[in-house]
């Protein structure tokens, strides 16, 4: 059975103290057990105390981002080496921030999803269009272009360590949801060009998880969609309770 997961992606949000607090009352409250596998990411600075804190508990956690060197003078950037070494096994790319804001282009994240495969990180690979193109009714070429410019390089064997995160830019952030048809539509359209690129066992073993704006009010109805496996959480994840409704939900 394909793995459920809801991570939370924290953006740059939650100080050190923040961080910890959000950190506390998530182990204090989460279930023993749970359908989906929880993961948080934090920023990059509160990662290795994150990792410290939920040790021996069911959350992971995860990066928002990797340098695709291996190293050298980069000036501010963080290598998957320097994740790895402090416990940190799974990475965000490609997330639409990192692409509109950053100008990460796809190229680049594939390099990154390269770099990240090697050191054996768990990649949650991000895409998804923009209002426009599904204006245009342009919303399923840009999503195939984005999965073969991202991943379809990639070797089969690797294809157990990468997650997929459809993210409608117009979704993040905006309050506005695709609504469940509109995210079961797009999650099958992913998994038939997965089938079509790299057969029926890798497409429906890949976890495929919605992001853009979950909330407790609409998780359950989203994620009741057949080829919906769990989402990526942004500011519904910065509060424990709603974070823990979600999670709940799947
Ligand atoms: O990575 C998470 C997504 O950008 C979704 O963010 O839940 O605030 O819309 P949001």
């Amino acid at each position: 059975m394909r793995k459920k997961i809801v991570a939370g992606n924290w953006k740059m949000h939650k100080n050190a103290a923040q961080t910890e607090e959000l950190l506390n009352e998530l182990i204090a409250k989460i279930p023993a057990q749970t359908n989906a596998q929880v993961i948080v990411a934090p920023t990059f600075v509160n990662l290795q105390a994150a990792v410290a804190k939920v040790k021996n508990t069911t959350i992971g956690v995860a990066a928002q981002n990797v340098h695709q060197a291996e190293g050298g003078a980069f000036t501010g950037e963080i290598s998957a080496d320097m994740l790895t070494s402090i416990g940190v096994n799974t990475v965000i790319l490609g997330h639409s921030e990192r692409r509109a804001i950053f100008q990460e282009t796809d190229a680049l994240i594939a390099n990154k999803v390269d770099t990240a495969l090697k050191h054996d990180m768990t990649v949650i690979f991000c895409f998804g269009e923009e209002l426009k193109d599904r204006q245009s009714d342009n919303h399923f070429n840009i999503v195939e272009n984005q999965l073969r410019d991202g991943v379809f390089h990639i070797a089969k064997e690797s294809w157990s360590k990468i997650v997929l995160a459809y993210e409608p830019v117009w979704a993040i952030g905006t309050g506005e949801t695709a609504s469940p048809e509109q995210a079961q539509e797009m999650h099958e359209f992913i998994r038939e060009t997965i089938r079509k690129a790299f057969g029926a066992e890798i497409a429906d073993e890949v976890s495929i998880l919605y992001g853009g704006s979950v909330k407790p009010e609409n998780a359950k109805e989203i994620f009741s969609k057949p080829d919906v496996d769990g989402g990526l959480i942004g500011g519904a994840a910065l509060k424990a309770d709603d974070f823990l409704a979600i999670v709940t939900a799947i």
